[in-house]
């Protein structure tokens, strides 16, 4: 398969060109990317006590419906331990204070898909070393929308093929981005990073391939159910929750994305709180999508094709 090439430039937050539009991520260039990181000593600092990382996580771990799924304590305090462990570079921590004060919706989002997908890699990575390597994957799986222009991440209106473009530039850029800092283009947060839009029937994005791995699962089902339940400028009016559930099971159904990551969301969504492997997932459609939902439309275009912004 031939090299993911770059449709628009890959810069750091203080505007240092990683790569240029239209460069093939080939372990050659990849590996110079990382040369030029020439500070290989940089502390790291946990992400938690950043600013007021922990405050925000708390509340927005407190709204609806995350107080419900947040509701076992001990198991929550397990998730908050794991997510302790996460140090990351002062670069990357600037973006949350970017995202926080240009825009805030990204910035709640990746929060809340970090505690959600420590959650369920809990239940679905008994490995504890694979899990401590995951969880790192969650609080930067969007870290490349800093190279997104504002005026498309925030857009109202449908998205035009080339805003589209635009804002699907943040998968491979967040690869890239993470790869320097991290030093390590196998990285988990890399990999994620880049995979989070792939699906498991190969018809995500940036390449189109097959999805699986079972931490980049477990973020993208997040990543569409966090999305679904929030307002967004496109669709003022969120789903309801028990919808959004019924959408992502029925992705689950078409072998669109992980079962097993769907069967763990329905799971801790469910007030006795059942191991994800004894939850039974219901084929039935009750719930109605918002009336004024315009996920996946593009400007002057029908809705035939289905992309998340999340
Ligand atoms: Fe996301
Ligand atoms: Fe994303």
């Amino acid at each position: 398969m031939s090299p993911l090439k770059l449709d628009y430039p890959v810069l750091t937050l203080d505007g240092q060109q990683l790569l240029p539009t239209g460069a093939e991520l080939t372990e050659e260039t990849l590996g110079e990317v990382i040369a030029n990181n020439k500070v290989t000593s940089e502390p790291l600092y946990p992400l938690l006590n950043h600013g007021n990382v922990r405050l925000d996580l708390h509340e927005f771990m407190n709204c609806y419906p995350y107080e419900v799924i947040f509701a076992a304590r001990d198991r929550t305090t397990e998730v908050l331990d794991l997510m302790e462990q996460a140090h990351l570079h002062p670069d990357i921590l600037e973006s949350l204070d970017y995202f926080k004060k240009v825009d805030f919706y990204t910035y709640r989002h990746i929060m809340i898909v970090y505690a959600l997908s420590t959650l369920l890699a809990q239940d679905l990575l008994p490995d504890h070393r694979e899990l401590l390597n995951g969880v790192m994957a969650g609080p930067t799986h969007d870290f490349g929308k800093i190279c997104v222009p504002l005026q498309v991440l925030k857009k109202i209106d449908p998205l035009a093929r080339t805003e589209l473009l635009m804002l699907e530039h943040h998968a491979p850029a967040g690869f890239v981005l993470l790869s320097y800092y991290f030093r390590d283009n196998q990285h988990d947060a890399a990999r994620v990073a880049r995979d989070h839009h792939e699906r498991n029937d190969s018809s995500g994005y940036p390449t189109g391939t097959h999805l699986n791995d079972r931490m980049v699962e477990i973020v993208a089902a997040v990543d569409i159910y966090d999305a679904l339940i929030s307002p967004r400028p496109y669709r003022p009016t969120a789903y309801d929750n028990r919808t959004a559930l019924e959408e992502l099971a029925e992705q689950a159904r078409q072998g669109i994305i992980s079962r097993d990551a769907v069967q763990a969301l329905v799971a801790c969504n469910r007030s006795d709180k059942p191991h994800s492997r004894d939850c039974t997932v219901s084929s039935e459609i009750r719930g109605i999508p918002p009336a004024d939902n315009r996920y996946g439309l593009f400007a002057n275009e029908d809705a035939d094709s289905e992309h998340g912004t999340g």
